[in-house]
């Protein structure tokens, strides 16, 4: 079986684990392909809707994984006991849902030792909450499917000084190892911003005037991470 995009950039921030948790599993798809390359010696993958555990059910029994991988029913860690699992995986749930599960579970997280987190949106409230709540993002990657970008964060239990609000949003550690997609996401947020800035305009109304200044405030942090970027990027060289 094999694994592209999104997917395939998840597995590829997985360190070597004795067993994984997928969170929200659905199809299964990642923790096969883990078990199968070896990446991790079993997992446990969880999911809150039957059905969808069902499909990953019968991934697992099609590639003959039974006794590797356990499905398990429920909402969040909550099926999940201390001690069992080293590296935990929350994939394709908003931000905000995946800070509820690592919040809801303190008794669970404390004894892992690598979250491999991919939001698809609210991913700079995800990654404030993760500073202020005793994780550190050691690593991070983009990806891009069609015209739509993916983050994916990989944190431990640690400290970390975010230094300025927009690494919130633009990943401090992309721009360290200098993702090689990260000038296009910077492009594709700015225009993003720029494009309510102009909606904003023209409603000209009190309460969009705060908004609007909100807004260009953010942008502006947004072009001085692009200047900088983009002064050591080879390719604009
Ligand atoms: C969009 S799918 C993502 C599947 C897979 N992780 C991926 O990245 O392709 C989201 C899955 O999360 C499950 N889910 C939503 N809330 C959950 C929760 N609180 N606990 C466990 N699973 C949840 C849904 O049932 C659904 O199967």
């Amino acid at each position: 079986m094999r694994l592209k995009g999104r997917l395939l950039s998840v597995a590829e921030m997985v360190p070597r684990s004795k067993c994984v948790v997928d969170v929200g599993t659905d199809h299964g798809r990642l923790p096969v392909w883990l078990v199968k390359s070896g990446i991790a010696e079993r997992a446990i993958v969880t999911d809150i809707s039957a059905a969808s555990l069902k499909k990953a059910e019968a991934l697992i029994k099609a590639h003959g994984l039974e006794s590797k991988i356990e499905p398990r029913v429920g909402d969040g860690l909550s099926v999940v006991y201390p001690g069992e699992a080293d590296t935990v995986i929350v994939a394709g749930m908003g931000g905000l849902l995946i800070r509820d599960i690592l919040k809801n579970a303190p008794h669970v997280t404390a004894s892992v030792k690598t979250f491999v987190l991919q939001p698809m949106r609210a991913q700079g409230l995800l990654r404030k909450w993760l500073a202020d709540n005793g994780y550190t993002i050691v690593d991070e990657s983009l990806v891009r499917e069609k015209d739509k970008f993916y983050e994916v964060i990989v944190a431990r239990h640690g400290r970390q000084h975010i230094p300025k609000d927009v690494y919130y949003d633009i990943g401090y550690m992309l721009i360290k190892k200098q993702d090689p997609l990260l000038k296009e996401f910077i492009e594709h947020k700015m225009a993003k911003i720029a494009a309510i800035i102009e909606q904003l305009e023209s409603q000209g109304t009190p309460d969009s005037k705060k908004e609007l200044d909100e807004f260009k405030r953010k942008l502006e942090e947004y072009r001085e991470v692009y200047q900088w970027v983009t002064r050591y990027d080879r390719s604009s060289r």
